[in-house]
């Protein structure tokens, strides 16, 4: 039976910057914990590789394997408590239908006008009364399967989308177009008791001035005082509110506590704040703001998470911002460059002064290194941490500036510029 004790072992399973992050707040736990990478995400491979030395503690940075079960079979076969969902408390991430349906069920406010089609009659007739509307498929995508009216598709393009995913998936959910801002809210729980993170705006879009495609995320900021200069006090209230409903919905719906990060994707509208999306599991790059500037035990914390007494522990940050620029390879997302070289060696001043800290993503060396080859994805998160957030972006942007190879990251975020511009929208949608 394990324990939370100096020395324990503890498993990270995921290869992205957000593990990393995880990794390295485990890595400062006054327990002095034995961090161990299993050398694959697979839920089934991951647990043949634990069963032979179990862990004491296993944390999940992405949603695959819990989705695929990772956290009960930890639990049931090992005996292994892990940070990070159930199966069937991972739906609310894996079934966008589920999520809706489940707020819409108990009374949780926040979902914009929508409705599930699990066959095509009044499909069209709800795609022109909405007008402007989004077309989500039920399931896992990777951020890259939901289609815009206006932007990606027009009403008849909407309806053959919908159709088809009807018939792949058996379901498919309809939503208005929404207009605002974009904001995560991550939430640590034990299924009853729930600690809110700072609020953090990541950059989906590709380019500068939020162009281009979507990708898995360019880059995110958090400001010193935890929230966010476009979100007002109501807004930031609202989006506790409802996380903590539906950490509560879950435990009613399914019979057992949540335990892990709860991720409301939120959207700042005219009309208060509305749910986009749900996640098992922290954001990335999201997980690299809030973890750089985690003031308590992350071993502890998510030990309390899944023993259920995180009403004991204390989760604070520090008063400081940070703003995460992700440097990709060049031709990244569309067509980027595999097997590139990426040297962030010109960063050893920065990070040794503690203005920026740097995690490691789609590359093939271990992370601790300087250098690496990039395999095509996001490469290397770099986080910049200050007083200010202009002191944060600051650190950010010299640090991506100085990663040698064909790479490039979004200059833009946490500018002031960029901020200014976000304010002004909410200001003329609360007008
Ligand atoms: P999702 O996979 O649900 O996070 O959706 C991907 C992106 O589509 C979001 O980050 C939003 O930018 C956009 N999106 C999703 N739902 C809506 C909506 N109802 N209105 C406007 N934009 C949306
Ligand atoms: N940054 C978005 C996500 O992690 O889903």
């Amino acid at each position: 039976m394990s324990s939370l004790r100096p020395g324990l072992s503890v498993a990270l399973v995921g290869k992205d910057a957000r593990t990393e992050a995880l990794a390295a707040a485990c890595e400062r736990s006054p327990l002095e914990p034995r961090t161990y990478r299993p050398s694959t995400t697979d839920a089934v491979a991951v647990l043949a590789e634990l069963r032979k030395d179990p862990p004491d503690l296993v944390l999940v940075g992405p949603e695959a394997p819990l989705c695929a079960g990772l956290a009960d079979r930890l639990e049931d076969e090992l005996g292994v408590p892990c940070f990070g969902p159930r199966q069937r408390h991972a739906r609310i991430e894996g079934s966008k239908a589920w999520a809706r349906e489940l707020l819409a069920k108990h009374g949780i406010g926040g979902n914009p006008e929508h409705r599930v089609f699990r066959d095509p009659t009044g499909l069209t007739g709800y795609l022109h009364a909405l007008g402007e509307f989004v077309i989500k498929p039920d399931g896992l995508t990777g951020g890259k399967g939901v289609k815009v009216s206006g932007e990606h598709l027009d009403e008849s393009e909407g309806a053959e989308y919908a159709r088809a995913l009807i018939e792949s998936d058996g379901v498919v959910v309809i939503e208005e177009k929404l207009d605002g801002e974009e904001f995560s809210l991550q939430t640590i729980t034990d299924g009853r008791t729930t600690r809110h993170c700072p609020l953090v705006q990541d950059h989906k879009r590709a380019f500068e001035g939020d162009l281009g495609p979507n990708t898995g995320g360019m880059g995110s900021y958090t400001v010193a005082d935890h929230s966010l200069p476009f979100v007002n006090r109501e807004d930031m209230a609202q989006a506790q509110a409802i996380n903590d409903a539906v950490v509560n919905a879950l435990a009613a719906e399914l019979g057992s506590p949540y335990h892990g990060v709860l991720y409301g994707g939120f959207m700042a509208t005219g009309e208060g704040v509305k749910l986009i999306e749900y996640n098992a599991r922290f954001g990335d790059p999201e997980a690299t703001n809030v973890l750089s500037i985690l003031a308590s035990d992350l071993v502890a914390v998510s030990w309390a998470a899944t023993s259920e007494t995180l009403e004991r522990e204390d989760v604070s940050f520090d008063q400081r911002a940070t703003v995460c620029k992700y440097v990709v390879p060049e031709g990244y997302p569309t067509a980027p460059a595999s097997g590139g070289l990426i040297d962030a060696t010109d960063l050893k001043p920065l990070v040794g002064e503690g203005r920026v800290r740097l995690y490691w993503a789609a590359v093939d060396a271990d992370p601790g290194g300087w250098r690496a080859r990039m395999t095509g994805s996001r490469a290397l998160a770099v986080v910049g941490v200050g007083d200010s957030l202009e002191q944060a972006e600051q650190a950010a942007e010299e640090a991506a500036q100085r990663v040698g190879g064909a790479v490039r990251h979004r200059s833009d975020i946490g500018t002031a510029a960029l901020l200014h511009k976000r304010v002004e929208h909410m200001e003329k949608l609360r007008s």
